[in-house]
């Protein structure tokens, strides 16, 4: 007895001394270290409960620049703007983009590519989501937003139709842009039931990846409990099987770049399961940060009616000068792509709504150990194996120094004085370049960005063209931040808000 407790003590203290050896110490010219107080796991739970209101602590304690210790890994994160772009255009031989894509697509999607090359896939990309190919998608984009949102409030203009807002949003958002992408429903004989099955078969994959989409931050720090799992794995099944090879080859109006990446994939030699695996993340890469930026956009317009009166003069300014008015009933062939590039108002607000509510962590792996040299000449060694991260949201777009009172929503702040969009924007006397990162930076700044705003705004101008909507209680506040999102994107509310519209009455 006393042998195995002198056993056990002794082990215990080869474990301690081995531990103490091997604890990270901080290195002459490494940024501020601080590896919390629970040893390997650090700062894990408190960085996944509000990421933002922790980094801002640690930028308290030890300025723009520190590393981390969560759940075994060090982080260093960089908040100085002024310093962004020694990252963003770092060689990819020392800061990676897709090793921490690649750990995501696994631990979340299951999706292994070997032999996958980022650069590659990005370029495919970039053809088919920008150039000629965008004009396509927005069409399309406009056709079935049409189907999806405006058939659906057929016959209810006498009653107020109630329901919760960012659902609202998501739901149109995700099914318009899920159809645009992914093609149409085949209906042989009768184009209006081809519509029909359009939107139900949408919103029956709408169900399930928001399901799918309520389990993403689990999945991704995986903290899911067993129920959570089980369900994690059936919705992931059921999406598979919606998005398998054999229904999507079924589908009318395949986009350029579903056609693109099936190809792509084809050429990785995948097996099918893994196919549908892939179409699974790529709905939620290209359909998960519209819809909740338009619910932000449409209730801060709600909350502000200077804002809205000013969205509502541009529109009718513009349909004057362009001569083309959205009208009722009407709404594909009067919103142009004219209108669309002209509305310096709106895209001051949409510029206001994603510096307020889109949080995406910028993530690089460190390949070797490299010194990282910021704006105002500091050098700091970085270790191979380590990540570095970005976190925009803190600085620029939340930083006092930058904006003034950067927690309230200013419709006019990216506007100057007279009607055009202001850019400039300053830090410690020194002119930004990166004053706001809704769509990233740098090299993989978000290739689809045109895109998503012709989107947003033509879900927006036919709200506002086709509809009368409100809030159902005037007084109700826009809800706060679910703070577990932070990194992952645009935020979603932690609850939703109500709101009623009815098609308008000519
Ligand atoms: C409001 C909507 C959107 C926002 C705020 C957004 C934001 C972003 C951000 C921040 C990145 C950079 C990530 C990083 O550096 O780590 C990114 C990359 C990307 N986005 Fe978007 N995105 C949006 C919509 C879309 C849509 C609709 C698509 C496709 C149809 C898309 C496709 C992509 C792709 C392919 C990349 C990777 C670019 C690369 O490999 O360098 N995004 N996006």
């Amino acid at each position: 007895m006393v042998w195995i407790f002198l056993w056990i003590l002794l082990i215990s203290c080869l474990c301690i001394v081995l531990y103490l050896k091997k604890r990270r110490k901080r290195m002459s010219n490494e940024p501020p270290l601080d590896k919390g107080l629970v040893p390997w796991l650090g700062h894990a739970v408190e960085f996944g409960k509000d990421s933002a209101t922790f980094l801002l602590k640690m930028k308290r304690k030890h300025g723009d620049i520190f590393t981390v210790q969560m759940a075994g890994r060090f982080v260093t994160v960089l908040l100085d703007p002024h310093s962004y772009d020694s990252v963003l255009w770092e060689s990819t031989a020392k800061l990676d983009f897709a090793a921490y894509s690649r750990l995501l697509m696994d631990r979340i999607f299951d999706v292994q590519l070997p032999n996958y090359d980022p650069h590659k896939e990005k370029n495919m990309m970039k053809t088919q989501l920008q150039g000629e190919n965008l004009s396509t998608l927005t069409q399309a984009m406009s056709s079935n937003l049409q189907n999806v949102l405006l058939s659906e409030a057929k016959g209810t203009t006498k009653t107020w139709m109630k329901e919760g807002l960012f659902n609202f949003c998501y739901n149109i958002l995700f099914r318009a842009g899920y159809l645009t992408l992914f093609g149409n429903e085949r209906e042989h004989s009768n184009k209006e039931t081809s519509k029909n099955k359009d939107r139900i078969h949408s919103e029956t994959v709408y169900h399930e990846y928001r399901r799918l989409d309520q389990l993403l931050i689990k999945l991704a720090y995986s903290t899911l409990s067993a129920d959570e799992k089980k369900e994690a794995a059936s919705v992931k099944k059921r999406l598979w099987s919606l998005l398998s090879g054999e229904n999507l080859n079924g589908k009318l109006n395949r986009s350029n770049w579903l056609e693109g990446y099936r190809n792509h994939l084809q050429d990785l030699e995948l097996q099918d399961d893994m196919l549908a695996r892939a179409m699974v993340l790529q709905i939620w890469a290209t359909q998960g940060n519209i819809g909740p930026a338009t619910f932000w956009l449409l209730a801060f317009l709600l909350k502000h009616p200077e804002a809205m009166t000013a969205v509502l003069d541009e529109i009718n300014r513009n349909g004057k000068l362009h001569g083309n008015k959205i009208q009722f009933n009407n709404p594909l062939l009067t919103i142009s792509q004219d209108l669309l590039d002209n509305t310096p108002v709106f895209d001051s607000i949409l510029n206001e709504i994603l510096r307020l509510t889109a949080a995406p962590y910028i993530s690089r792996e460190i390949l070797q150990n490299m010194t990282l040299r910021l704006a105002d000449s500091r050098e700091y060694n970085l270790r191979k194996g380590d990540r570095l991260c970005l976190f925009p949201y803190l600085s620029p777009q939340m930083d006092p120094e930058i904006y003034e009172e950067p927690e309230k929503f200013k419709y006019d702040r990216f506007l100057n004085a007279d009607g055009t969009e202001k850019k400039n924007f300053f830090k410690n006397g020194k002119q930004l370049k990166y004053y706001n990162m809704p769509w990233g930076g740098g090299g993989n700044v978000c290739i689809a960005r045109v895109y998503a705003i012709n989107s947003i705004k033509l879900f927006v101008f036919m709200m506002l063209s086709q509809f009368d909507f409100q809030l159902a209680d005037p007084e109700a506040r826009i809800p706060v931040f679910d703070t577990s999102r932070y990194g992952f994107g645009l935020m979603q509310p932690e609850h939703d808000i109500i709101f009623q519209y009815k098609p308008k009455v000519e």
